[in-house]
């Protein structure tokens, strides 16, 4: 098999509590060796001075939409749109069609994902048959097959007493359930509940106000076992952008308010937030580009994610920044990775600090609407390496 050096970088690994500018050989699919002027031995030679070489970045809310939808994004557009993020691994969320609720759907997925894929796709199995609310899928059957995690996505689960029910049924599992909470401020205190009673492992995806992420403080004191993210597009605009972008604007949950922005980035900072996910969710240019009651909820995410999340979170230490991209999201999610231990899967990410401005144009996703076309963002992807492949490098990082 093939084998890497990447020669001169700053490794950040907060896992094993790594910073320091070293060297970092890969082989047979494995990070195998870090230390001060290693030599390149027939290895291909990355050259990363100056950059930043981090494990392999994971984003655990992303739409695929294959099966169902290869007019918004097929496992080929949006795992090429990720890489090319600097994200060595997805999770993809159950609302295709047909629906992931079902074993052979999720093998039908990994199947094509790793025939078609550029990165790690990770299948979160649906909670409720044909994602409808009433019937409890075969938890078990679905984790057998390789769902890592559970979710209705955007549908929330309503009856409290289905929700209670699936939780009970699945707590056994390491798998953890993902609400999608709206409306968010009293689903998630509703899950919060259900979460504490069952015991299940909970997590809250793309928390947007002030008032949700009070709950979770609140939660965690009394001993909840949960855990939540943040996307890029919440921590960056308020809802006055849907005055000025109409649908490209338009998101489940919704832009908020400034006040809610800063309580967001301010959860961020003090740990309450595990996660970055971007909620990936690419719709074509005729759903997107009309009227706010009209468009399509949600947009591209992938390609921007990284640049987003530095941009709007300057103070941020590097390896916490790190940890939200690579540790917490493996650990949350209990899938390889997160690491660059020696023996951890040869996944890395290697970004810079330098601006750039984002063209939607330019992205490899088949979703070309974001509402952050024309900004300048901060971090940029140079390279991103999976499996000991090098599956994106940008034209500046020398051979
Ligand atoms: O805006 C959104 N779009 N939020 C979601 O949670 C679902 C997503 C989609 O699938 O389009």
């Amino acid at each position: 098999m093939s084998s890497v050096l990447i020669k001169g970088g700053r490794i950040v690994d907060p896992a094993s509590s790594l910073d320091a500018v070293l060297d970092l050989r890969l082989r047979d699919g494995a990070v195998a060796e870090i230390g001060a002027g290693l030599d390149a031995a027939g290895d291909e030679v990355l050259d990363a001075a100056g950059t930043i070489v981090a494990p392999g970045f994971i984003d655990m809310h992303v739409h695929l939409r294959d099966p169902g939808f290869p007019e918004k994004e097929t496992i080929a557009t949006g795992t090429a749109a990720a890489v090319r993020g600097g994200f060595t691994s997805v999770a993809c969320m159950p609302n295709t069609n047909p629906p992931l609720d079902d074993p052979r759907v999720i093998a039908a997925v990994l199947r094509d994902a790793r025939a078609l894929g550029s990165c790690h796709v990770y299948p979160i199995g649906a909670i409720t048959r044909g994602r409808r609310g009433r019937h409890p899928c075969d938890f078990e059957a679905l984790a057998k097959a390789g769902a890592v995690a559970f979710s209705d996505d955007g549908d929330t689960v309503d009856d409290v007493r289905v929700l209670r029910d699936a939780a009970m049924r699945a707590a056994n599992l390491r798998a953890p359930f993902i609400s999608h909470c709206e409306p968010e401020n009293e689903i998630v205190a509703r899950d919060l509940r259900v979460a504490a009673e069952t015991q299940k492992a909970w997590h809250l995806a793309h928390l947007s106000t002030a008032a949700a992420v009070d709950l979770v403080r609140e939660a965690r004191e009394r001993g909840v076992r949960v855990t939540c993210e943040a996307t890029p597009h919440h921590l960056t605009f308020t809802n006055a952008l849907l005055a000025e972008r109409g649908g490209v604007a338009r998101v489940n949950p919704p832009l908020r308010d400034e006040r809610d922005v800063a309580a967001l980035r301010a959860a961020v900072l003090d740990g309450t937030i595990d996660a970055f996910a971007s909620d990936h969710a690419p719709h074509t240019r005729e759903e997107k580009e009309v009227d706010v009651a009209r468009a399509a909820p949600g947009f591209s995410g992938l390609e921007v994610a990284v640049g987003a999340y530095a941009a709007a979170l300057p103070e941020l230490s590097l390896p916490r920044f790190v940890a939200l991209l690579s540790a917490n999201p493996a650990r949350i999610l209990g899938i390889p990775g997160g690491t660059l231990a020696i023996g951890a899967p040869a996944d890395v990410t290697i970004f810079a600090d330098r601006g750039w401005t984002v063209d939607p144009a330019t992205f490899l996703s088949k979703g070309k609407c974001t509402p952050f076309a024309g900004k300048v963002l901060s971090r940029a992807i140079v390279a991103t390496i999976v499996a000991g492949i090098v599956r994106y490098r940008a034209r500046e990082l020398a051979a």
